[in-house]
């Protein structure tokens, strides 16, 4: 090799060295630029819009709860991923951590799909509306879900419970249930168990008596299940001022709601259940309490289309619930869907303000089930009008409505 050809190649290797470092300085001036744009401050609520991480991806939480845990907020949701199979379990359970509710942190997967195809929770099984308690006697985080076994649809209806010992996790299945197998609800009428016990011994029950039971077709289902466990589908949880725990789930083919004690690990029901509003069709259930009332915020059932919201009101949790108005106002622009269709959303959690208590802001998911990664998020302000809950549109706002 003459001295020349040597000369070239340093030249170019020089060249080279440069040309990386420059492309090098480059890529990282436009990540950081990147990222200092995705951490931009948010410091308003924009419902139905897309809604960025700290990463600049929009925020993966479907179905989802907000665990409130030292002045920090916690919002676990749904991971979806896209496209029409979006739906289904393929990564876990997403949280996201915030101080002011409008900045999100990507704090990863709280609760992983399992690769064992034998899990109950492998991936490709159905993970809903996961929800997180703190439980201060066992210091541990105990996350409920709605799960579907994986190739059977929607009909296995079951519950699974997952602990951690920090509020992201990782958290760790431990077993999924049909709720309160061999118990009554305490608030089984004298009808109802007359009927109840007739279609327990395979008897017919007499038409008049039929027809004096309010949702008489769910109570079938009630017996049908006795043995075996109730159904639980769509569920939230609530903790008492008391400390006492409880599961909402839809149960009965999703024709009643059940309201259901946890025994005091939270690990487990108890036994002691209410049938909320029998016969009401109720699903996506979310709760609060505020000055001596227990306000429940429901839908009706449509798949994942929009339908009216309900709400009820009760003086202690385990009832009894009436039922009142529809507690939403107004209309979403975009879609031009108002009271009738919850602005094109469906109820998944009533937060509670770590710093203002009595004020909640209630969380809606706008489903895209064509690309379920693509569901949007309507957080609104909940106003309290005599008592009853009022929920009224805006296009932007921020906390200080609650001022
Ligand atoms: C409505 C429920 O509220 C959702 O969580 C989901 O289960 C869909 N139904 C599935 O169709």
């Amino acid at each position: 090799m003459s001295f020349f050809t040597n000369i070239n190649k340093m030249f170019k290797k020089i060249s080279l060295y440069r040309l990386f470092s420059i492309v090098s300085f480059v890529m990282l001036i436009t990540l950081s630029v990147n990222k200092a744009q995705a951490l931009e401050e948010v410091d308003d609520f924009q419902p139905a819009k897309l809604w960025k991480d700290d990463n600049g991806v929009h925020i993966n939480a479907h179905g989802g709860g907000v665990l409130n845990h030292e002045g920090k907020y916690y919002w676990f949701g749904e991971h979806k991923v896209a496209g029409k199979t979006g739906n289904k379990a393929h990564v876990g359970v997403h949280v996201y951590i915030s101080e002011n509710l409008t900045n999100w942190k990507d704090a990863g997967i709280a609760l992983k799909v399992s690769d064992d195809a034998k899990s109950e929770i492998t991936k490709g099984a159905i993970i809903e509306r996961p929800k997180v308690l703190f439980n201060e006697t066992t210091g541990k985080f105990v996350m409920w879900f709605h799960l579907e076994l994986k190739g059977q649809g929607y009909k296995a209806a079951r519950t699974g419970v997952a602990v951690a010992d920090k509020p992201t996790g990782p958290y760790r299945f431990i077993k999924s249930v049909r709720p309160n197998a061999k118990h009554l609800p305490i608030n089984i009428t004298a009808q109802e168990k007359q009927a109840f016990e007739l279609m327990q011994q395979e008897k017919e029950v007499p038409e008049k008596l039929k027809n004096n039971i309010k949702g008489y077709k769910s109570l079938t289902f009630l017996s049908r299940d006795f043995t075996g466990g109730q159904m639980a589908r769509d569920m939230t949880l609530f903790k008492d001022k008391d400390g006492k725990a409880y599961q909402l789930y839809s149960s009965e083919e999703n024709q009643t709601l059940h309201i259901s004690l946890l025994n005091d690990d939270y690990l487990s029901h108890s036994g002691r259940f209410i049938r909320m509003y029998s016969g009401g069709q109720d699903e996506a259930p979310a709760i609060a309490y505020r000055a001596g009332q227990y306000h429940l915020l429901t839908s009706g059932l449509s798949g994942w289309k929009p339908n009216a919201a309900k709400q009820y009101i009760a003086k202690h949790i385990l009832g009894p619930w009436n039922k009142l108005n529809n507690p939403t106002l107004g209309i979403n622009p975009e879609n031009g869907f108002g009271a009738n269709k919850t602005f094109g959303g469906q109820s998944t959690h009533l937060l509670a303000l770590q710093n203002k208590p009595g004020h909640f802001i209630a969380m809606f998911d706008l489903w895209r089930p064509d690309n379920a990664i693509d569901g949007r998020y309507i957080w609104l302000p909940v106003e309290f009008v005599d008592g009853v809950m009022r929920i009224t549109w805006q296009d932007n706002w921020d906390l200080s409505i609650f001022e």
